[in-house]
């Protein structure tokens, strides 16, 4: 891929409390990793092309951490319901279509697209139970140059019959994917037990194993409804608490875990997930949408546990990640009236989450220091109203109120997609 170089106005968060904004900049990328950003071009570069993208803003792309690519047609239907209505009711049927592999190459070709649209760059995806559209949905993000983590779900039991799998067909065919896909250096497999209520004790220990043997991360959901987490308690009778239940499993940091949700989590499961560097995931639309509840992220961040952001859909009903980075700023807001000590996330706080936070689960990723990725999106504006903002006030301004038509250009490790 050799060197690239291009000028813009930069803008990151290489930690939580600092939004860096380099105004007028290069950016210089080296196969794909950034080198440096120069407000001056050094020397060596001084012949070398320059991409200059003017007045517009260049952003790391967003890193969803939890998505479920089967639920993208049902994205804003059914969601009057709570999590376990909606799952019987919408998602389960909506998930038995791809058994077919002619209407899952359609629908996961459509949601790769609007991912990218979206200016996502990495995503952790869930598929469903069917082995060969899973297979085809790694062959689509592998085409179309996203970065991904993505599993084929995993459920043997409280499903409907058209759903559930045998336990060791689970399992084999899981094997069989990982064997099939696990080359790959930007699409990748991750275990993915759908969560505990769907998976009998001996399928999450059999997942544990295969997570060890190949040395795979682990997605699954966590404490995301009331409801919920009584259910677990009925069905583990003997583990203490949910997070037991995968810990006990080998799903609970032994290897990189993704956990979605953490609502409601005890102080004995807030410290098993901090000890083993379980990362939690923030999905604040599908909270709202299936009123699960408000995760209380600043109090988890302040006990030193590690989150990030996901778009959830389809119980969030939208891929675009922005909207994430507000509606968590807005969820924190309204955690004042719960707890008047709650100090609502910043813009950077939240952006962070969405970028560099996440990306962590993915290596060097989500910002523009030294040896990162070159991931990135470059944004555009009407120069009527931004040529009058800040770089910082036109960067809020996108957030808030910007869209997939404010993305002009789109990067993955330095190769341009969508
Ligand atoms: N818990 C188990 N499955 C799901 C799912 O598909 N979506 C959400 N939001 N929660 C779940
Ligand atoms: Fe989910």
């Amino acid at each position: 891929m050799g060197q690239q170089i291009f000028k813009g106005n930069i803008i990151f968060t290489p930690s939580p409390e600092e939004l860096k904004i380099c105004a007028k900049s290069h950016i210089v990328v080296e196969d794909g990793t950034v080198e440096g950003i120069y407000e001056r071009l050094p020397e060596k570069y001084g012949h070398a092309p320059v991409k200059d993208y003017g007045e517009r803003l260049i952003l790391p792309g967003f890193v969803d951490l939890h998505v479920h690519a089967a639920q993208f047609y049902q994205c804003g239907l059914g969601l009057d319901r709570e999590l376990i209505d909606w799952l019987s009711d919408c998602t389960f049927p909506a998930e038995s279509r791809f058994s077919d592999p002619v209407y899952a190459r359609e629908a996961y070709s459509l949601f790769a697209d609007e991912l990218i649209r979206q200016g996502t760059a990495r995503a952790c995806i869930f598929a469903t139970i069917h082995k060969e559209s899973t297979g085809l949905l790694f062959e689509i993000l592998q085409e179309k140059g996203i970065g991904a983590f993505v599993g084929k779900v995993n459920m043997d039991r409280n499903c409907p019959g058209f759903l559930r799998e045998e336990t060791e067909v689970s399992i084999e065919e899981t094997e069989e994917l990982i064997i099939q896909y696990g080359g790959h250096p930007l699409v990748k497999p991750i275990l993915t037990p759908r969560f505990a209520p769907s998976c009998s004790g001996k399928l999450l220990a059999a997942i544990g194993e295969l997570a060890e043997k190949y040395n795979l991360p682990v997605q699954s959901h966590l404490a995301e409804n009331r409801r919920e987490v009584e259910w677990v308690r009925e069905l583990f009778p003997s583990r203490p608490t949910y997070s037991d239940v995968y810990f006990d499993s080998g799903l609970f940091g032994q290897t990189p875990t993704l956990m979605a949700h953490g609502i409601y989590l005890t102080d004995r499961e807030l410290g098993l997930i901090k000890d083993n560097g379980v990362v939690l995931v923030h999905c604040p639309e599908s909270n709202i949408n299936l009123a699960s509840g408000i995760m209380p992220v600043r109090k988890w961040l302040g006990r030193g546990i590690r989150a990030g952001l996901g778009s959830d859909v389809g119980a969030g009903h939208t891929l675009a990640m922005s909207k994430a980075v507000v509606r968590a700023i807005q969820l924190s807001k309204l955690m004042k009236f719960f707890d008047p000590w709650a100090k609502p996330l910043t813009i950077a706080e939240a952006f962070y989450m969405a970028t560099k936070g996440g990306g962590s689960f993915f290596g060097k990723v989500g910002s523009f220091e030294k040896g990162y990725s070159f991931d990135a999106i470059v944004v555009e504006d009407d120069p009527r109203i931004a040529g009058r903002l800040s770089l910082e006030e036109q960067f809020q301004r996108f957030l808030y109120t910007g869209d997939d038509r404010n993305i002009i250009a789109r990067f993955v490790r330095g190769r341009q997609v969508g």
